[in-house]
């Protein structure tokens, strides 16, 4: 009943069937007649790696018993993106190449080089190279994870990374910020030692390339080295290669952040010593002004450094000119303290001393003594004798005399003068009055000692400046304070450049 039906529903099968294999057989024409002028290469390689790939074994090196494979390294410097002195590490960016000849992927089919997708290279026996000093390191991902496959028809295989690295470079800081330092990179082999592995610069000295296109802000590279040495540790000995750079700091940062703003402070604070010694205001103002300045420069320095226990050069250099500062606000301490706080004191002490040296002894007064006070609080002592020859009675007669004319040459710049010929007759006479009266050896030797005492200082007298006179003390700051810090910096240049 239903046999026209499905004779019906056959026909219909029967011609579809026929349709789809005129088509397909199409389809093979046409796929042929592209392969034969265009497509060979895509077959033949298609093949090619379907063969290379079928039974490899990822597992096993290649030579796998018999010779260590030779791995050539090169490198081509992207960028140094940070050389961190706090963390004591730089960041590198480089297209790491290794390339090595694996017989088992060698072919004769073609004599292309194969570039393959990157994650062939997970079905490839990879070397093990890792970075001996790296803290940190990753592979670029994006779009797809940035490494490269090569296939060279006699079984060389390029590998290639684009890898960003952040290695530890142990810095020496003493001589910091005019210092130089090595930073490496060491690249071994984690797991095969030298019987299966060897590594090498591959192109000799030119391995490493782009390093004369980097810009680094801070440092510029003095010099590139290139080692490749073998280390022994318990499981045996490894293949090391260490790239290492010397990187000098440019100082032209520092000069105008550090060293110019120090300079310029330490001669603001020498502006004080042409300020008038009694406007006290404006001398605190400006030596407490420059030595916070001193402390803010140096706090400013210390956050962009790690806490490292030795001294480093800019510190000495920070150090002294903190001294300097501070000792130009204590130079003005020193002149207040003469100036306001010492002086009239004494003068007041004098005034004192001689009072009752008067009222005490009236009768030595017109003989030996003609002190006189002038205007500016100095003595002048009249009959004090400056010459060796003192004769005993001349000091030994009172205590007071000498001690005075000593105090008072220390504070007040005392004047000695020597007697006129009566004058030294006179004491002449008396010391013989005074020798008779008392010739207690005691008070022969005191008044030796007094005697020698006057006459130290006396001799000091000629050396010392006046320094009661405050603008002296101002005058010679003004010439001693440039030319030690002039001193200074000539030192320190002359020890930190070389
Ligand atoms: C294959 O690579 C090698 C080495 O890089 C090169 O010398 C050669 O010219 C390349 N061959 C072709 C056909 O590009
Ligand atoms: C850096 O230091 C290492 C180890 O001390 C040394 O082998 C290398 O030659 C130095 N590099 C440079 C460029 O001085
Ligand atoms: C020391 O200075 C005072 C005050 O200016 C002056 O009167 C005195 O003559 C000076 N003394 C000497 C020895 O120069």
């Amino acid at each position: 009943m239903l046999g026209p039906q499905e004779d019906k529903l056959c026909g219909i099968v029967s011609a579809l069937t026929v349709l789809s294999s005129i088509c397909f057989v199409q389809c093979d024409l046409n796929c042929l007649s592209y392969s034969s002028s265009t497509g060979t290469g895509i077959s033949v390689a298609k093949s090619t790696v379907d063969k290379l790939l079928k039974g490899y074994d990822i597992r096993l090196r290649p030579d796998f018993g018999g010779p260590p494979v030779i791995v050539g390294m090169s490198i081509n410097i992207a960028s140094i993106d940070s050389i961190s002195e706090v963390n004591m590490d730089y960041t590198i960016t480089m297209y790491f190449q290794q390339s090595w000849r694996d017989k088992r992927l060698a072919y004769a089919e073609m004599a292309l080089n194969l570039t393959l997708d990157n994650r062939v290279a997970d079905q490839l026996w990879l070397p093990d190279t890792y970075f001996l000093n790296d803290k940190k390191s990753f592979l670029h991902g994006v779009t797809v994870k940035n490494r490269m496959i090569r296939l060279h028809p006699d079984g060389t295989v390029l590998y290639g990374l684009r890898i960003t690295t952040t290695a530890a470079c142990m810095m020496d800081l003493r001589r910091y910020p005019l210092d130089e330092q090595n930073c490496t990179l060491e690249i071994e082999s984690y797991g095969y030692t030298t019987d299966d592995i060897v590594f090498f610069w591959q192109g000799g000295d030119n391995a490493v390339t782009g390093v004369d296109k980097l810009e680094l802000p801070q440092f510029s590279i003095v010099e590139l080295r290139l080692v490749s040495r073998e280390v022994r540790f318990t499981t045996g000995s490894y293949p090391r290669l260490s790239l290492s750079f010397r990187i000098k700091r440019n100082i032209g940062y520092f000069i105008l952040q550090t060293y110019m703003p120090s300079i310029l402070i330490t001669i603001l604070s020498w502006v004080s010593f042409w300020i008038n010694y009694d406007a006290s205001a404006a001398r605190v103002a400006l030596g407490v002004t420059t030595v916070l300045t001193m402390t803010t420069i140096n706090t400013h320095l210390r956050e962009t450094l790690p806490k490292i226990p030795y001294v480093k050069a800019i510190d000495v250099y920070l150090m002294g000119c903190f001294v300097f500062v501070f000792l130009a606000l204590l130079e003005y301490a020193f002149v207040n303290y003469v100036f306001f706080g010492r002086g009239p004191q004494q003068q007041k002490k004098i005034n004192e001393r001689l009072n009752k040296a008067n009222n005490e002894r009236p009768r030595y007064e017109d003989k030996r003594l003609r002190e006189q006070v002038d205007a500016y609080g100095n003595i002048l002592l009249t009959t004090l004798e400056m010459n060796n020859e003192v004769m005993p009675s001349d000091v030994g007669g009172s205590m007071s005399d000498s001690r005075n004319s000593v105090l008072s040459f220390d504070s007040s710049g005392v004047q000695f003068r020597k007697p006129a010929g009566g004058g030294g007759a006179g004491g002449a006479s008396s010391s013989r009055d005074g020798f008779g009266h008392h010739s207690l050896d005691r008070s022969a030797m005191r008044a030796r000692a007094n005697c020698r005492l006057r006459r130290r200082s006396s001799k000091l007298k000629l050396k010392i400046p006046n320094l009661t006179d405050v603008s002296t003390i101002d005058k010679w700051s003004r010439v001693i304070f440039p030319i030690t810090f002039g001193f200074f910096n000539l030192i320190y240049w002359l020890y930190y450049v070389n």
